[in-house]
């Protein structure tokens, strides 16, 4: 039948070991597109992601590719994103396939994140294909990594392509191998519409465009669909497959992987994971693990000095359009007046939108230090869920504080277990196993905290062992914890902003480390400030900013008006990302300084 000549796959690996590379390398030799077009197009089409050089957004694109056997093979490739924030994401697309290739690096061998992905794709039952990459450097190991691959996640190796992605090697093994092993899918045409919304994002023109697996049925320009989850209904503008651009065709049916635009005006409408069906005639079994994108990690938006609130509601509105797992809501703060509090998958999807708004936007604002969402039971028995610390309550109401924790899965030469064991346990964790997966290497298992490992764990993990440990994580849930907040007070007020929520036992030296911090990064004033750090209304560290010792201007009375001139503006260009705290300058720096470890 006509899907015996489709295949649908995504490739999978930890970071940096070539997956871009192998796609671009699988496009260009199927002549989707030039080369120079490929580089300001497809699989990393947006700017930051380029300079960041991780995928963050996950794309489809059709290739042709003609096979030993004589046919003529349509290939499906789905790239997922190659990030733990994305993991949902991740886990969408590869329920969009049949199949996925394992890329390994040949030199770095099996890592965190590609047993991670690993396990995300047997979820989703795919058959995996390994490819060894990057046997071009002088270090590729490939009877060794091959081992590896057999040893840690039991997959047979003989015969996997040996590939350079980067100079072009073995890719033809690598699309005959696509052919041989991966299935083609077996969607029945005659059903009703299942497709699986595996990304959606905002076109200015074409509104949210919809990419989709057909699983069953067909869909065509004109139908009325459904989305089973967020139960909308919309009328199909068009239907297409991407190659080198976005090609209407006139339908797509079973099997079938591409686009579907309806007049959609919000990516909240057609979100990742929901199915899509026919309004009238509808699909008895959606698809299971529709999940709704639940941010984990909060922060406060504040406009810095000269911007104005709505300009900063504005840009987040258009945001959001664009992205459902953006969640925001107004609040206010006592130092920082009207702001936003932001929620996020995690720390790197937080940057992102913050660079965006300050790029896109050319905003200037001021982000508060990000906190993850805690769970408090006041004695009256009521739960509340905490995402912004200064709305904790008074500890004389709280019969209990829950906070998020993570299974974290560490991979490691055994010369580091010493030092990573001493990392987990100084941020809290429980320690649940490890196995030695060689005789060099091991997988290291701790419950942490997620408020101990989203700000810097991964930098902390990487100076510790040189960059040679990876790691990855999921949350396991909720647990019990002995948490306070820790107030910061400059110039003997308060400043809400600051706010952190700590554990007991650490927040002493926290507040000693926040307010040695703060006297570094907050300029001198013409009088002292003091900085201090306080538990409950108890004092528990204190520093002070000495005083300015000259006026700066003092030095050019006497007229020399425009070395004045240059010197106040000196001092404004210093103040762009500053925010006056009561009669405190605190420069943007500080209010992420909080949760900095060193
Ligand atoms: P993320 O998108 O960040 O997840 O990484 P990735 O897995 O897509 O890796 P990418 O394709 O960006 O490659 C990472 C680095 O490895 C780049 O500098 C590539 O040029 C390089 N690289 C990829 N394939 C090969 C190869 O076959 N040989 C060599 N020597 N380098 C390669």
């Amino acid at each position: 039948s006509r899907q015996d000549f489709i295949r649908n796959f995504s490739i999978i690996a930890h970071i940096d070991h070539g997956k871009s590379t192998l796609a671009d390398r699988m496009i260009e030799m199927t002549g989707m597109l030039t080369q120079r077009e490929m580089q300001s197009q497809v699989l990393d089409s947006m700017e930051l992601e380029k300079e960041r050089g991780i995928t963050i957004k996950l794309k489809a694109v059709r290739l042709i590719y003609k096979a030993e056997d004589g046919n003529e093979y349509t290939f499906n490739l789905i790239d997922t994103p190659g990030h733990v924030d994305f993991n949902y994401e991740v886990s969408r697309s590869l329920a969009a396939c049949e199949g996925a290739i394992v890329v390994v690096d040949a030199s770095q061998g099996v890592e965190a994140q590609t047993l991670a992905n690993v396990y995300l794709a047997l979820d989703q039952d795919l058959e995996l294909l390994p490819v060894l990459n990057k046997i071009d450097l002088p270090s590729a190991r490939v009877d060794e990594v091959k081992q590896e691959i057999e040893d840690i996640i039991g997959l047979d190796t003989e015969g996997a392509p040996l590939i350079s992605a980067k100079k072009g090697i073995g890719i033809d093994a690598v699309f005959e191998k696509i052919v041989e092993v991966i299935p083609p899918p077996r969607g029945d045409e005659s059903k009703p519409l299942k497709a699986l919304i595996f990304d959606s994002y905002y076109d200015a023109y074409k509104g949210v465009i919809c990419y989709v697996r057909i699983e069953d049925g067909q869909v065509k320009p004109g139908d009325e669909i459904h989305m089973v989850n967020t139960q909308k209904t919309f009328e199909v503008v068009e239907v297409g497959v991407v190659t080198s651009a976005h090609m209407p065709l006139d339908k797509l049916r079973a099997g079938d992987v591409g686009y579907i635009t309806a007049s959609i005006k919000n990516v909240r409408d057609a979100t990742v994971g929901d199915t899509i069906t026919g309004a009238k005639i509808r699909t008895e079994s959606p698809f299971a693990g529709y999940k709704k994108a639940m941010p984990m990690v909060y922060c406060g938006i504040y406009p810095g000095e000269g911007e104005e609130y709505t300009e900063v509601r504005d840009a987040l509105e258009k945001l959001q359009v664009n992205d459902a797992a953006l969640d925001f809501e107004a609040e206010t703060s006592v130092a920082l007046g009207f702001g936003f509090r932001c929620g996020f998958l995690g720390l790197l999807h937080m940057e992102i939108i913050q660079e965006r708004l300050e790029r896109e936007f050319d905003l200037n604002i001021v982000t508060t230090s990000p906190s993850v969402i805690y769970r408090v039971t006041t004695n009256a028995g009521q739960v509340l869920e905490i995402q912004n610390p200064s709305n904790l309550p008074n500890p004389s109401e709280i019969a209990k504080i829950e906070e998020p924790i993570v299974r974290a899965e560490i991979m490691t030469p055994t010369d580091y277990v010493g030092a990573i064991m001493d990392l987990c346990q100084n941020r809290r964790g429980t320690f649940i196993d490890m196995t030695y997966l060689e005789e060099t290497r091991a997988l290291i298992k701790y419950d942490l905290p997620l408020n101990e490992v989203i700000y810097d764990f991964f930098d902390a993990l990487k100076s510790k062992t040189r960059g040679y440990a990876s790691y990855d994580y999921e949350l396991i849930g909720y647990r019990e914890s002995d948490l306070v907040k820790l107030d910061i007070l400059i110039n003997s007020n308060v400043v809400d902003a600051f706010s952190i929520i700590v554990h007991e036992s650490t927040a002493y030296a926290k507040g000693r480390r926040i307010c040695e911090k703060l006297t570094d990064v907050i300029p001198r004033h013409q009088f002292a400030v003091p900085i201090q750090a306080a538990v409950a209304g108890k004092i528990i560290a204190r520093e002070t900013i000495r005083a300015l010792r000259k006026d700066v201007l003092s030095k050019c009375y006497g007229g020399d008006i425009t070395r004045k001139r240059k010197l106040l503006e000196k001092q404004k260009e210093g103040k762009k990302r500053m925010r006056m705290v009561g009669e405190v300058e605190v420069p943007q720096e500080a209010f992420l300084a909080v949760l900095k470890y060193d």
